[in-house]
Formats: structure tokens, sequence, C-alpha cells
């Protein structure tokens, strides 16, 4: 469903991401860990496209990418639940999501209350705040929810968009543990056949939820595979201890 081969990004002198061949298969739920700095949101920039990559290649759903733009790639099914907040404070959780769907199913007009109005737009709103535990909070303006309650939020507008493959770049950063864990139980509960990519800088919350795991170190693969063998492997613990130590 989304694969990479060889992908690379420098800064300068600096090679932040290099070689990164990674393969996810359709409805595969898969978790980059890596200490701080290892590449993992340029990575992100990179699948994207908000971020041209120096080699390598992208694809998606069997179609080359790599030269398409932002908005080419959503459209083919690419969406990205951001970590920066790009929610509408000043409107509901419905509004957010009915936009984020009128957008996607080309039904965004100038009004955008006649946008919201439309049936197919509705559905999909109804659909998504079910599926990401929003009911309660439909007609509640952003800025007055929980911070939880906004990263809910923003995986609801990421799934408006009726993606293909859904990357998130540390959903759970910020929140309480007890909050993470109802967050993890709710991806796990998303349609199987949504591909999802998370950054999780929680090693136990990353076996919440992940079939496999890719570790990045230097902007290196340096382990790929299942979540089992990920735990055993005392490369991992050398890095994470290594990164808590600098911490
Ligand atoms: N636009 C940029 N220009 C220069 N250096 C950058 C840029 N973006 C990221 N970097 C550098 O790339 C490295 C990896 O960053 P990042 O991908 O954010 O890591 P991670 O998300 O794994 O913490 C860091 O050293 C960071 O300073
Ligand atoms: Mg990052």
């Amino acid at each position: 469903m989304l694969e990479t081969r060889n992908l690379s990004k420098s800064f300068g002198a600096i090679h932040v991401t290099k070689d990164v061949s990674i393969k996810l298969e359709r409805g595969e739920r898969r978790v980059i860990l890596g200490p701080n700095g290892a590449g993992k949101t340029t990575l992100f920039n990179q699948l994207v496209g908000e971020l041209a990559s120096d080699a390598g290649s992208i694809h998606l759903a069997g179609e080359d990418v790599t030269g398409l733009n932002v908005a080419a790639r959503a459209k083919r099914g690419l969406s990205r639940s951001y970590q920066k907040n790009t929610l509408f404070d000043g409107l509901t959780v419905e509004e957010n999501l009915g936009l984020a769907a009128a957008v996607a199913t080309g039904h965004s007009t100038n009004m955008w209350s006649d946008s919201l109005a439309k049936p197919e737009v509705r559905e999909i709103v109804r659909a998504v705040a079910e599926q990401v535990r929003l009911m309660p909070y439909l007609h509640a303006r952003v800025m007055d929810v929980s911070y939880g309650v906004r990263r809910q939020l923003e995986v609801g507008v990421a799934l408006a968009t009726q993606p293909m493959v859904i990357l998130m770049d540390e959903p759970t950063s910020g929140v309480g543990p007890e909050m993470s864990k109802g967050f993890h139980d709710l991806l796990n509960d998303l349609p199987r056949d949504l591909t999802l990519l998370i950054i999780e800088h929680d090693m136990d919350l990353a076996f919440d939820v992940a079939d496999t795991i890719t570790v990045l170190n230097y902007g290196e693969v340096v382990f790929d595979g299942l979540p089992e063998a990920a735990r055993g492997s005392s490369l991992l613990k050398e890095i994470y201890l290594g990164s808590w130590e600098n911490a």
C-alpha cells in the first residue's frame, strides 16, 4: 500500500534520512520508533510531499508518487494527522470534520454552511465521529475541548478525507498515560483495511498498536520486524537508553 525505496534527504552535510526502504501492506499498522533527531518527522515530510527527497522513490498503492505534490498524494489516499495544530479553534468539532469531508468529497462551496448540509458530508461526519469517539463533543467549539479530544479530532479530520493511509506523528505526545491508552484502543478499533504509519516515542504504547515496527536511528532503518522481536532487541535497548540519558 505504501512503500519507500532507498529514500534519502540531507540538510547540508547531514544525512537526516538515509536509504530508507519500508513496505506497508494494506491494513498494516506500523509504528516508527527512534530517538529525537532520528529523522522520523523528516521521513513523514518526504512521504506526504512537503519535502522533496534527494534520492529514492515513494509508491502508493502501486503507483510511483515521488514526483507528485502534497495535494495529488492526498487525492490518492495519503493523509496526515498533524502534530501541529491545524484545527479551526472557533468552529465546532462537527464543523471541523464537515469541512474536511466537504473538501475531500468535492462538496465544498463558498458557503460553508451549505457544504456541511450536504447529505454525503453529514454521513461522513457521523461515521467518523463514531469511529474516533467524538459524538459527545460534536457541538463543542474546538477551543473549549480538552487537549486529548483535540488529538482525537486531528485523527478524525484525517479520516474525514477518506484516506487509504494515515500518517500520525506522535499522536499521544503531551497526553497523559491514561488517555494515551484510550487513544491507542481507538486506533485499534479503526477499520482494519486502513493502513496506519505512526511515529510514537513511547515503546510500551507502540506495542499496543503495532503489527510491525521500524526503528530509525541517525536516519537509517536499524530494525524492521515484529514487535516481539523488537522487544527482545539489545540494539533497541541501547538506542533508547542512550536517548534517555541525553534527554
Ligand atoms: N528543515 C530543516 N533544516 C535543517 N535541518 C533539519 C530540518 N528539519 C530537520 N532537520 C534536522 O534533521 C534531524 C532530524 O529531525 P527530525 O526528522 O525532526 O527528527 P525526529 O522527528 O526523529 O525527532 C534533526 O537533527 C533536525 O535538526
Ligand atoms: Mg519528530
